[in-house]
């Protein structure tokens, strides 16, 4: 742990403006875990249907997602972010749904930019709307991006987006992002087992060479829709193993603390991927990772069943030290560990937030 970790500093109220100084303090849930990521989901909505997020068969044409006054402004959403730099956040990502269908987010994104203390601001898309969007949101300040893609055959795309979208699409939009200067593009990919893991040789010899980092994550139980088991998951040790036998690659250390991926290198010298291994190598102990959504809820867990409110409070007039209070509190009681607990489980939660609603 770095000496900045170690020392807390004292809370100074700052005054609103995105730009001034400001001290944070540093707070720990009760494994001594400190808030260093904080993800804000902007939207519920998506134009995919992945199978395993958002089911067609459910979210079909009638479903009703949150009103917009439900929705976190834009101006809440800042007020609230520059409230989590004071208490030690310096990560900032932006997720959905798909956060490329609120409209403006560009503006959203000038917000954050300027707020001191933020050292990585970036978001997570599935990539369809982002070629005409990339531009404005570089010059907004978003300094990379991180594209979903499961794989680059069109038909087990077009399955996993629920929508028979080609992939095409989303390959133009990684050039797009790489021609306004997004750095690095990460290329997250979902592996189910009988679905998608065939094509994972191909999606990483596409990028082998781009300066794209492939990652590929085990098939996570999030939400209560999906239809987990167990034996479509494909454990990272597998995958690596079949990858090597094609295209020999050796670990490399974690960019830091907390890094959910492992990080593995070609020897031939042309790139880096990763592994997210959610399932069969759970990373609870590092995790600092709080999660706003769309609604204005602080979840301290991806696979939590409620979070607290804050745009209520917001909303009701709380003062930016009263948010912060709440916020401490939260995560004061966090015992979250729920994927290393996962196996010995004897049921599942009866209720799990669904990851559209809180983005990954
Ligand atoms: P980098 O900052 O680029 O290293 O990425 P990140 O740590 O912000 O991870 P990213 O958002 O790209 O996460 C990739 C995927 O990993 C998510 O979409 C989730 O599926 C999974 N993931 C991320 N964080 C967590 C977590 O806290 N718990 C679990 N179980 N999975 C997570
Ligand atoms: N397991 C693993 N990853 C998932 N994602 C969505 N649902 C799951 C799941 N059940 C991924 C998306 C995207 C990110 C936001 O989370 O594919 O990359
Ligand atoms: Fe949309 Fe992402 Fe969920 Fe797929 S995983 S439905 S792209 S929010
Ligand atoms: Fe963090 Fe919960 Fe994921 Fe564990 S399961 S890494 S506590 S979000």
């Amino acid at each position: 742990m770095s000496s900045s970790e170690d020392k807390g500093r004292e809370f100074t109220p700052h005054d609103g403006n995105g730009s001034s100084a400001q001290e944070s303090t540093i707070i720990r849930d009760v494994f001594g875990r400190l808030l260093r990521d904080l993800r804000v989901s902007v939207t519920d909505r998506c134009n995919f249907r992945c199978p395993y997020c958002m089911p067609a068969e459910i979210y079909g044409e009638r479903y009703e997602f949150l009103p917009r006054a439900d929705l976190l402004t834009f101006e809440e959403i800042a007020r609230l972010v520059r409230i989590f730099v004071g208490l030690g956040a310096e990560k900032v990502r932006l997720t959905g749904g798909e956060p490329l269908v609120r409209s403006g987010l560009e503006k959203l994104v000038a917000m954050l930019s300027p707020i001191e203390g933020i050292t990585d601001l970036t978001l997570t898309t599935n990539g369809y709307l982002l070629s005409h969007q990339a531009q404005g949101l570089r010059d907004a300040g978003l300094q990379r991006i991180t594209v979903s893609l499961d794989s680059l055959d069109d038909e087990v795309f077009g399955r996993m987006n629920g929508r028979g979208f080609s992939v095409q699409t989303v390959l133009d939009a990684i050039d797009k992002a790489r021609e306004v200067g997004l750095d690095p593009i990460k290329v997250n990919s979902v592996v189910q087992r009988g679905v998608n893991d065939h094509t994972v040789i191909d999606l990483l010899r596409y990028f082998k060479g781009t300066g794209v980092i492939v990652r590929f994550i085990e098939f996570m139980d999030v939400g209560n829709l999906n239809d987990w088991k167990l034996d479509q998951v494909v454990p990272s040790a597998e995958l690596l193993e079949r990858i090597h036998a094609e295209m020999p690659v050796e670990p490399v250390d974690k960019n830091y603390r907390g890094e959910v991926a492992d990080r593995y290198r070609y020897l031939d010298g042309s790139g880096e991927i990763g592994f997210i291994s959610s399932v069969t190598e759970a990373f609870c102990s590092d995790c600092t990772r709080a999660r706003l959504s769309t609604d204005g809820k602080l979840f301290t867990c991806l696979f939590a069943s409620d979070g607290r409110d804050l745009r209520g409070p917001m909303r009701a007039g709380a003062s930016d030290d009263e948010l912060a209070a709440l916020v401490t509190d939260v995560w004061g009681r966090r015992v979250d560990r729920y994927s290393e607990i996962r196996a010995s489980l004897t049921r599942p939660p009866e209720r799990k937030v669904e990851m559209y609603q809180i983005g990954g």
